[in-house]
Parts: C-alpha cells; structure tokens; sequence
C-alpha cells in the first residue's frame, strides 16, 4: 500500500526521504517519488517506476538539494505503475506539490471541472486532481494552508495527504480524511518527519504525533500545529514509541518472512509474558469491561480482512468451546455493509496486525455507532485500530516486514485464546482445574512451535522441488484445522502465485473433488484428534482419484505414511493448540516453494503490507 515519507529542519532532505521510502517499501509498492525544494525556492522532483533503487538512480545522477522534502511509495490504484503516474504530483504552476495515499472516490467530477477552468493535467490519476484544487484556491485569494483545508472538504473517500509549496520553504502540510492508512508526525529537535506507519519515524524520533482522521497538520522545523478540517485547533497528543530496530533487521535469513516464521518460538513467548499465572490457572488481560459487563455478552463477532479473517474463525471457535458465548466471524469488507445487528451486549473483537487496515476499521467504526463493546487484536501499538477501539490486546509480535502474515498469525490466535480463557474464567463456563490445564498447555506453546519448526528436517526442501510446478493445490482440513487449510492456501497462493483453494474436507464431495487429478496435489490436515477417522475417508477419496496427497499429522502416528504421498508431523499438543503447530508447516511449504520459484517473498507482486484502501 502507498507510502508518504517527509522531512522538514536543518538536514539534506533528499537521503532522509528516500531512507522513508526505504522502510515503507514493506507495505508493497510499484513506483516510487520524492520532491525537495531547493533553497532558491525552486520545487524538484524525480521519480522512477519499479523499486526504490531506480529512484535513487534518478536522484543519485541528478541529485535535489534541499531542506524540505516529501516522499511517496505508490500501490497504483489509478493508472499503470509507470514513471508520469508516480508521485509527487505537481499543479498547474509548478508551485505546489502532493502526496497521496487513497482513493478519491470523486476525482473524474473535479478533474472535469478543472479542464473546463483551464486546467492541463499529465497524468491519468486522481491524485493529480489535488495540488490542481489547491492552486485553483490560492488563486482565489486563500493562503498555502487555507486552500489546502477547503480543497481537503472537496474530496470524497478516504485519504492520507503531504504537500509542499515552492514559497513556503519553513512549512509542510500533512492530514487525513477518513480511515486511510495513518500518517504521524515525527518531533525531532529543531526537524521534524512524517510517515505513514511509525516504524518508519523511530530511527529519526520516539516522540510521535498520530493523526486522526479528520486531522490537518501544518508543519514547521520547531513542530506542528493541527487542527481539525473545519480549522478547529485540536491538542494533539503525543506517543512515545519503542521499536527495537535491531529486531526488524533480517537477522541472516535469506528473507525477513523465514526470519519471522523462525522466531514465532520467541514472539510467543512475548504474547504470552504477563498474562499466564499458575495455581490456579488463570489469564490476566487488561479489558474495558466490568465483570458483571463481561457476564452479559451475548454474542462476540471476530472481524478482519485475509488472514486475520482466518484467524478469526479460529477465535470464534475458541470463545464458543471455552466460554459457550455464540461467536462469529465475519470478513471486515462484507460486516460493514450488511447493517448487522447489535447491541451493547454484543463484543466486537477486530484482528488487524497492522492495524490500518481500511475495511476493519470502518467495521470497527459500523459496530461502535450500533453500541457495540469493541476491541483490537493488532501488532502496532499506536496504530488507528488501537487507538479505534475500546481497549487492544497487543500481538507482541515484534515489527513483521514480511508482506505475507506468519507470526502475527499465531500470535492473534494466542491474543483470541487468552481471551476466551478470561471471559470463560468470568462465566464460569470451564472449571478450574481444566483452566489450569489450558494455562498450562499454553505455556508450553513456545517449546511445541519450536519443535514443529525443528521437524520434518529437509523435507521442506525436497516437497517443493517435488511440486512447486503444480498448478494448483487445494488445502483440506475439519475442526480447527479448517481454517488453517484456508490459511495455507492464502500462503502458498500469495507467495509462489500457485492458485490454492483451502476448504472443510467434508466439502471435497459437494464440488472441488472434480478438481482432484493427478496434477493437484493436496495437503490434507490430519492430526491424530477428534476428526482424524473423518479425514483419513477425505484422504482415501482423494488418492482413489490418482490425487497426490501431502499428510500433516501427529508425530509417531504409524502406519500413516503409507495412506498418503508424503508426510509432514507436528508435535503432539492438545487439541486447542493444534491450529498454531498445523499453520507451521503450512508457512514452510508455502515458503520454501515460493523461494525455489524465485520469487521476491517479502514482497509478492501486487500485494501491500496493510491494505489502507477499500
Ligand atoms: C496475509 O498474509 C496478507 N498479507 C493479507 O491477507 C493480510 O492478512 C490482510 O491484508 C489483513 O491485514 P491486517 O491483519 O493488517 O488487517
């Protein structure tokens, strides 16, 4: 998703900017841009389609100087990813610059208008429509800051924004209109810095200011005034952020997504410090509700987008087995438009590990204003859905650059067991001693991961050279187990660019077994639990079809290599626990076949880290 990186203060800008677009380039991007404005008061700008790198060609062999500069990662929603479509864009004069990250729902109505007045255009994006509304202002009489706020009124949908003028050389103006991704403002000493996500700020500054929607920033070398977009001055807070940098370098792994699916041991343990105790088994969360609020929920609804969607359905279950409250979940985009029905007794839970995630958060808006309790699953502390909800249980994760989901994952599925622990400690739903054997079941979490990390030594290796030139792959599982064959065909689909359809095995016979060829292969989720029988029928319909069938079961479980192709085991655990050392495996295979392929895992093609568009 687009990215806005600037700096304003007593540094060369040009380096600055474009090591925030480095750190952006995370969230997933195809172009990239930077204007800086020189001291003569002259506004330049180069941009280069592709990676970052050729951007630092361009700016590299034609350097900007300057001391005020904005940036801009693009996620082309309007208009190929090439060179005149990247941002910064200017108006008409050459005055006046604009970074954008949205969608402006009404673009085509105001660029006409603008033609009709004259105005040319170079690009075929709605972007370019906003330094133009800008100008247009400003040549009515509006001072740079004025007509930025009239032209902000004008722009339906939602939108993260930076802009510059070639006359105002000690000001930058940022703001946000909506739920679109963030922007923060960066306090540094006698400088200052945007960005659109706060890891982005921590080399620079802990002191943080985020906007919130609605929120204008004007900027100068010693801080910021903001006000909201009517012009009422608003006292912003501040937030002083801790990111340990060191945790977000790639550490000697060959990618930052094997990086993260390794350290899931340690990023448990992180979810889970604090929040165990012992004789009796107890869960301690720091929940907005009293105990008497907590008694009288009668529905709790999971929403999120992709995987937090299946992470989800995973909670849903956990709330339902452990506190017997009807659970849902509901994927954020289709929540937010049906009216769903709500009320204070029901609880809102939203998984978003960036926590900027457009659909979630305006489902997390839908469910507040229809008087429902709400709370955030999310990694980013700080971040909209954190700030959005009524009270967050933190994933603890550890920045995850990885665009594909892995241990955030696992650890909002620790977040959702935690809580439907606390909540059936609350209810009285399980007794005691069975909580305790929960609590201790949890605590050993991180040493079962680690073993299921440690197993199946080089067969990760051979199963891909051995079917990453399949076509496609479904995923089948029961239980808890069905939404993480969804996960690993989300996976395996968004890495290597196999399509992968994960589904209940019970429904292979009402369709997709006709997809069953020996050109197909099949991971099937066959624990040695509940559904095991039930899945070993799911395995025998496949492989009566000359279906290949990879088996990921129980360690020790004989016999079962000779009912499938290959196999894959994961420690024995508890049935709650399964669902995290099953997604194991899955991220294995998915990475290992994407990387045999070549191709770039950190950042698959057409994929963003958080999706901060709808
Ligand atoms: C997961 O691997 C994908 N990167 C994507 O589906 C992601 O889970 C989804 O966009 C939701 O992101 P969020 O958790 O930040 O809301």
């Amino acid at each position: 998703m687009c990215g806005i990186f600037g700096y304003l203060g007593y540094q060369e800008a040009q380096p600055l900017v474009i090591d925030g677009l480095r750190s952006l380039a995370y969230r997933g991007y195809d172009s990239a841009g930077i204007a800086v404005l020189s001291s003569e008061g002259t506004l330049g700008v180069r941009k280069a389609a592709g990676k970052i790198d050729n951007l630092i060609g361009a700016a590299t062999s034609s350097p900007l100087s300057g001391k005020l500069g904005i940036g801009h990662t693009r996620w082309a929603t309007h208009g190929e990813p090439n060179e005149i479509n990247s941002h910064p864009h200017f108006d008409g004069s050459g005055s006046i610059v604009v970074v954008h990250n949205g969608i402006l729902e009404n673009y085509a109505e105001l660029k006409e208008r603008l033609i009709a007045n004259g105005h040319v255009f170079s690009s075929v994006t709605d972007t370019e429509v906003i330094p133009h509304l800008i100008q247009e202002l400003i040549a009515e009489g509006l001072s740079f800051p004025e007509a930025v706020r009239i032209a902000a009124g004008q722009l339906r949908g939602a939108h993260a924004i930076a802009c510059l003028h070639a006359d105002h050389p000690q000001e930058m103006i940022t703001l946000r209109i909506g739920n679109a991704g963030g922007v923060s403002i960066g306090h540094g000493q006698g400088e200052m810095f945007i960005a659109s996500d706060l890891p982005a700020l921590v080399p620079h500054t802990s002191s943080v200011t985020p906007l919130e929607p609605g929120e204008m920033a004007i900027i100068n070398p010693e801080g910021c005034d903001v006000m909201t977009l009517d012009g009422t001055p608003v006292d912003s807070s501040r937030l002083t952020i801790t990111v340990n940098a060191v945790s977000a370098a790639k550490g000697g792994y060959k990618h930052f997504m094997l990086k993260e699916i390794m350290e899931q041991p340690e990023t448990a343990m992180s979810a889970l410090r604090g929040r165990l105790s012992f004789n009796p088994g107890e869960v301690t969360l720091d929940l907005p509700f009293t105990e008497q609020e907590m008694k009288e929920f009668t529905r709790v609804v999971f929403i999120g987008m992709g995987t937090s969607s299946h992470a989800c359905q995973i909670g849903a279950r956990f709330i339902e087995i452990l506190a017997r409250i009807p659970a849902t979940s509901e994927n954020a985009a289709e929540f937010r438009y049906r009216d769903p029905v709500l009320d204070s007794h029901s609880l809102v839970v939203a998984v978003a590990q960036s926590g900027e995630t457009a659909d979630t958060l305006e489902a997390m808006h839908q469910a507040a204003t229809a008087g429902a309790r709400t709370l955030a699953i999310t990694n980013v502390e700080g971040s909209q859905a954190y700030r959005q909800a009524e009270a967050s249980i933190l994933m603890h994760a550890g920045p995850e650059i990885g665009v594909a989901s892995s241990k955030t994952f696992i650890n909002s599925m620790i977040a959702m067991q935690l809580l439907a622990l606390r909540l059936a400690a609350t209810r009285n739903t399980i007794p005691v001693a069975a909580s305790t054997e929960y609590v201790q079941a949890l605590s050993h979490l991180p040493g079962l991961l680690g073993e299921a990390l440690s197993a199946n030594e080089g067969m990760y290796h051979k199963l891909a050279a051995k079917y990453a030139r399949s076509r496609r792959f479904l995923f089948i599982g029961r239980g808890l187990l069905e939404p993480i064959a969804r996960e690993g065909a989300m996976k395996l689909k968004e890495i290597s660019y196999i399509h992968a359809e994960g589904m209940s095995a019970a429904e292979l016979k009402h369709g997709p077994i006709a997809l069953v060829d020996p050109e197909t292969p099949v991971i099937a989720f066959a624990p040695r639990n509940a559904m095991y029988e039930k899945m070993l029928g799911n395995i025998s319909e496949v492989r009566a079809r000359s279906g290949q069938v990879i088996g990921i079961t129980t360690a020790g479980n004989a016999g079962f290599t000779g009912l499938v192709d290959d196999t894959l085991y994961i420690p024995a655990t508890p049935p709650l626990l399964e669902p995290l050392l099953a997604t194991i495996p899955a991220q294995l295979l998915a990475y290992h076949m994407a990387d045999l392929l070549g191709n770039d895992v950190d950042q698959p093609r057409n994929l963003a880290k958080s999706v901060t568009v709808e």
